[in-house]
Parts: structure tokens; sequence; C-alpha cells
């Protein structure tokens, strides 16, 4: 295994409970694909043998940027439907018309496996363009046994083809299929049992369901995460997006990883989800561009102790953005989160939302997955809007070739 010094480096470590963890004339010795020592460059221990040495420029390093909840395979695109909502319609007179969601199945059906391929690896690179080392993508616009097999297969082919980390999460009940219509039970039965074939093809990594009065209710929800159960897979949620389903509370009491959106989260859903340890995914992409109004609710979080991460929910219904360095700006001046917290929301808690510890912060023992950004403070990575700092990515140990 080779062992590599980074050196010349200012770090963004992230190694305590809050602070930005910031190390001047910093240093880390990467061994293979784990950080085996973080510090100051000076006070590198002299027992770590190093076979290479890098000098990073002086430039400010964070942990590589995770971007927990998207929506990456699909076809098509609906730019369309935002025309409509521009001229009132509203996101759910559009779903509850057949289109929204649905419309996209027809185009990710329709689609090849090459076409699905070309799309999302395109979109990918554009997420590792601003310094995404890990991402998750769901399923949830095939609808069908063989549909979501093929999205999520495609995810995979991703994760092997490029160099980042992928997450697979199963969102099967994401929307009602034409061909379940008015039968939304018999489709959760069929989503239950399509489950196991996905888990044993070793697709799946995480189980997901939109709970909302336009896609599923509490009691059709808790039918897949049992089933998800039985798997021992761990469950999110799309919860409290448009009303206050109890979606969040139920998700609790399966441990959910996470639970996203949450503009409509109630106390007992914060309290909930403060008992189970689940992170609050905070999604300002779709906030921004559903002209939301209410933010959610990031004083009770905070008070709760709720770990909070911010992803861009990449899709192209209600977040068709490819530049997580502008949610962590929308975090900000849309959420009320601080730069720190932002940053924390992308990458350590991001990694939570994931089930990944391994990740988030630049110290022993993580995996060596940082970014070298042209900026003086950590707090500029939420500040800019619309320009691209990220000079170097390096994954798992190593550098990535732009
Ligand atoms: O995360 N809320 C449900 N799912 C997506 C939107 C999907 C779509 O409109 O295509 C979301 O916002
Ligand atoms: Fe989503």
């Amino acid at each position: 295994m080779t062992t590599t010094l980074w050196r010349n480096a200012r770090l963004v470590t992230l190694a305590g409970p809050s602070g930005w963890g910031l190390i001047e004339r910093g240093a880390i010795v990467v061994d293979g694909a784990t950080i085996a020592w973080a510090g100051v460059e000076a006070d590198r221990p002299d027992t770590l043998a190093i076979d290479a040495d890098i000098d990073l420029g002086g430039a400010l390093v964070t942990p590589g940027l995770v971007d927990c909840h998207t929506h990456l395979i699909y076809g098509g695109q609906r730019a369309n439907e935002f025309e409509q909502r521009l001229e009132g319609a509203s996101y759910e007179d559009i779903a509850r018309a057949g289109g929204g969601i649905r419309s996209t199945v027809a185009a990710t059906r329709a689609a090849s496996d090459a076409t699905l391929f070309a799309s999302a690896r395109d979109r990918a690179l554009a997420l590792m363009a601003e310094g995404v080392t890990t991402l998750e993508i769901k399923s949830g616009y095939g609808l069908s046994a063989e549909h979501e097999a093929r999205c999520l297969a495609v995810a995979r082919q991703l994760g092997r083809e490029l160099a980042l980390t992928v997450r697979t999460t199963c969102l099967s009940a994401h929307a009602l299929p034409p061909e379940y219509a008015g039968r939304a039970d018999d489709y959760i039965d069929a989503v239950c049992a399509w489950l196991p074939a996905l888990h044993e093809a070793k697709l799946v990594d995480a189980v997901d369901a939109f709970c909302e009065r336009i896609a599923f209710s509490v009691a059709q929800t808790r039918r897949v995460f049992e089933a998800a159960r039985t798997l021992g897979l761990p469950v999110k949620l799309h919860a409290e997006q448009l009303s206050d389903s109890g979606g969040a509370a139920l998700a609790a009491e399966f441990g959910a990883l996470s639970c996203e959106h949450l503009e409509h989260l109630g106390d007992g859903g914060v309290r909930a989800m403060a008992r189970a340890g689940s992170v609050a995914v905070l999604l300002p992409g779709a906030f921004y561009f559903l002209r939301e109004t209410q933010a959610p609710p990031v004083a009770a979080l905070r008070t709760a102790g709720v770990p909070i991460a911010i992803a861009t929910d990449h899709n192209p219904g209600s977040s068709p953005t490819l530049s997580p360095l502008l949610m962590l700006s929308m975090a900000c001046t849309f959420f009320r989160l601080t730069p720190e917290e932002s940053l924390r929301g992308m990458t350590m808690n991001a990694a939570r939302a994931l089930g990944l510890a391994d990740r988030g912060r630049l110290v022993a023992g993580q995996r060596a997955d940082f970014a070298a950004w042209n900026i003086d403070h950590p707090n500029e990575l939420s500040y800019w809007f619309g320009s691209n700092p990220c000079r170097r990515v390096v994954v798992g140990g190593v550098e990535r070739q732009a």
C-alpha cells in the first residue's frame, strides 16, 4: 500500500462537535484509501514512512462533499411543468392530473439502459466537479420490478465506472404507476414482493418512500418499512414535504437513518427524530423551485439535537439543480443555517444520513476523500453562488483526474 503525504494545506477537519477544526500549515498522511494522520505539518510523526509527497499549494482542504439525496436516474425532463406552475398550476395539481412523477416514469421506461446511464453519468460528473465524493441515488421512476431494477443497476454501474462512492436507495413507493390506478394497496403489496429480489441482487443499500397525501399513507409506508426490516435494510423517508402527515414519527419508529424535506414537520416529529437519532435532510433546491414559503423547523431541530444534512435532491420535477454548492448557499439564505452547519450538513451529517460513519471529517481512520478549494475561509463555500472554486479532489486516497 502506498503512503502519500498531502502537504502545505489548510485543513477544515470538522474534528470536534462544533467549529471548523481549522489547522493552518496542515498535512494529511494517507495510507491506501484511509487517512493515517492529519495535523500540523511540523508535528508529523516520523514513524510514518512516506512513499510520495504532494504539495497542495496552501489550498483550503475540506472533507469531500456527500450528496445524500438525489433522484439522478430518469428519462426526459419537465420544463413544461415548470411553465405550467409559473402560470398558476401547483405541483400537487400537476401530480393529480397524471403529470409530475408519472410523466417522468413514462419517459424513464421508454429510455434505454445506455441512455439512462449516459444522462446520469453527465449529471454525476457535474456534481463531482463541485467536490462530491459520495452520492446517494434513489430509484423511483421505474415503478415496476423490471424498471426499478434497471435504474438501480445503472446507479451501481455509475459507482463502478466513476471515481466516487454511490449508495443506492430503493424508492419504489414514490408514486402510483398508471397500471395500479385506484389500487394503491395492491401496488404496495407488489413493492414489498419485489424488494427481496432487488436486495438479493445487491442493488439496494436502503429503502425510502414518499409519505404524502399525493403519494402513500402512513399505513402503506409502514408496510414498506416492515418489508425492509425483514431484509435488514435501513429506511429513510420523504416526509412532511407538502403537509404534516406523521411520516417522520413513523420513520423514527423504524430507527430511520433520515427523514427528508420536512418543511411541515411538527414538534412531535422533531422529538421522535431526536429519540431515534435520525438525520434531518433539508433540501433547499426543492423549497426554492416549488416556491415554498414554509421553511423546515431548523431552530427546533437544533434545540432537539437532530443532526441536519443538506442535499441537492436532484430530480426533474422539484429540484433540477446540479450544484451542491448552491444548496449550501440556499441552506443559509432560506433556512438560516450557519455556513458551518451547511458544510457539516454536506459532509459528516450527510454521511450519517447514509449510515456511513467512515467519512465526512478529516481525522485519522476516516476514508481519504477530500477536496481542495481556491478560497481563504470555509465560510466562502456558502457565500459564493454560481461559481465553482473546487480545484482538486481526492477519492479513496487517489486524485481524481479532471
Ligand atoms: O424529492 N417528493 C418526492 N419526490 C421528489 C420529486 C419527484 C418529482 O417531482 O419528479 C422530491 O422532491
Ligand atoms: Fe427527493
